[in-house]
This record gives C-alpha cells, sequence and structure tokens, in this order.
C-alpha cells in the first residue's frame, strides 16, 4: 500500500466513524452473503424428502435469488459489460445467460410436483447451475469489480444494489 492511499484510507475510516449512519459495506460484501445464503437453501432442497419442506424452500430460494439477480444484472454486470474489452464483455454476457438459465430452472421447479423424480432432478440441475454461476461469478466478474472500481464506487454500488433490489420486490 502506498504512503497516498494509506492516508486516504486513513481519512475514510475517520470519516466513517463521524458519520457512522452514512457507513456501507463493499458491494462485494452483501453479494458474498446472499450467494452463501441460496446456496445454504439449495444444499437443504437436494437434501430434503419433505414435499412441504421442498415447497417452502423453493419459495424461499424464489425471493432470495429473483432480485439478487436482477439487481446484479442491473449495477454490477451492466457496469462490467460498460468496461473496456471484448474479455470484459463476453463474462458480462455469460452472466445474463447463465441467470437467464437459473430463472428458467427455478420456474419449472416451482410448476413441478414435489418430491417426484422431476422435481428432484430440476433441483439438482438449479443446484448444479447455481454453483457453476458463482464460482465463476466470484472468480472472475469481482476481479474485474475489484480492478475497475474505488472503495467510494464499491460502496456505492451496495446502495444501487439494494435500491435495485427493492424495486424488483415492489414489482
Ligand atoms: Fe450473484
Ligand atoms: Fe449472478
Amino acid at each position: 500500500m502506498t504512503v497516498r492511499t494509506s492516508l486516504e484510507q486513513a481519512a475514510k475510516s475517520v470519516m466513517d466513524a463521524l458519520t457512522p449512519g452514512e457507513s456501507q459495506p463493499d458491494i462485494l460484501e452483501t453479494l458474498q452473503a446472499e450467494h452463501d445464503e441460496v446456496q445454504e437453501l439449495l444444499e437443504k432442497l437436494v437434501k430434503s424428502d419433505a414435499a412441504r419442506e421442498q415447497k417452502s424452500l423453493v419459495s424461499k430460494i424464489k425471493q432470495a435469488l429473483v432480485p439478487h439477480t436482477k439487481a446484479e444484472e442491473r449495477v454490477v454486470y451492466d457496469a462490467v459489460l460498460a468496461l473496456r474489452g471484448k474479455d470484459a464483455k463476453i463474462d458480462g454476457n455469460e452472466g445474463y445467460i447463465e441467470h437467464g438459465l437459473a430463472d428458467a430452472t427455478l420456474k419449472k421447479l416451482d410448476n413441478l410436483t414435489a418430491n417426484t423424480p422431476e422435481f428432484k432432478a430440476a433441483a439438482k440441475v438449479l443446484k448444479e447451475l447455481i454453483d457453476h454461476h458463482v464460482q465463476e461469478e466470484e472468480r472472475n466478474i469481482w476481479a474485474r469489480v475489484k480492478e475497475n472500481f474505488t472503495d467510494d464506487q464499491r460502496e456505492q454500488m451496495n446502495r444501487d444494489f439494494l435500491a435495485a433490489k427493492k424495486k424488483v420486490k415492489g414489482a
């Protein structure tokens, strides 16, 4: 860390301490917590043998996943797609396609009768899709976010992400 960045960090800590209500987490911390939550629910879903529990888990997954992916597209993926370079645009498009596949699989799952072989297969596919997507997103997309956006920008992205999520929920 250079002297300048450590001074900036120190100044920021003082400002955060003076205005506690204004302090925001880095967007990547919020995304991490939401990924953990959805992956935990999917883990429970594929292990469950009770129809009632499966239905309740699908509804929880839907409530957590849909606002997350929509807000993430608006705030994170669109920012990555706007970066220079073909590779960033490929990563951004890949994310959008995987979100679409997860969304379609979730809709299918929601319409199936719980605890049938079809339901269990769809639950397994959704878990595999999300596990793969989260792994790539946390590696490739987050690397681009860390490289191209400052701490302050990432805090602003967090505010925008939370606001975008509220809009999706209210829709
Ligand atoms: Fe995500
Ligand atoms: Fe995502």
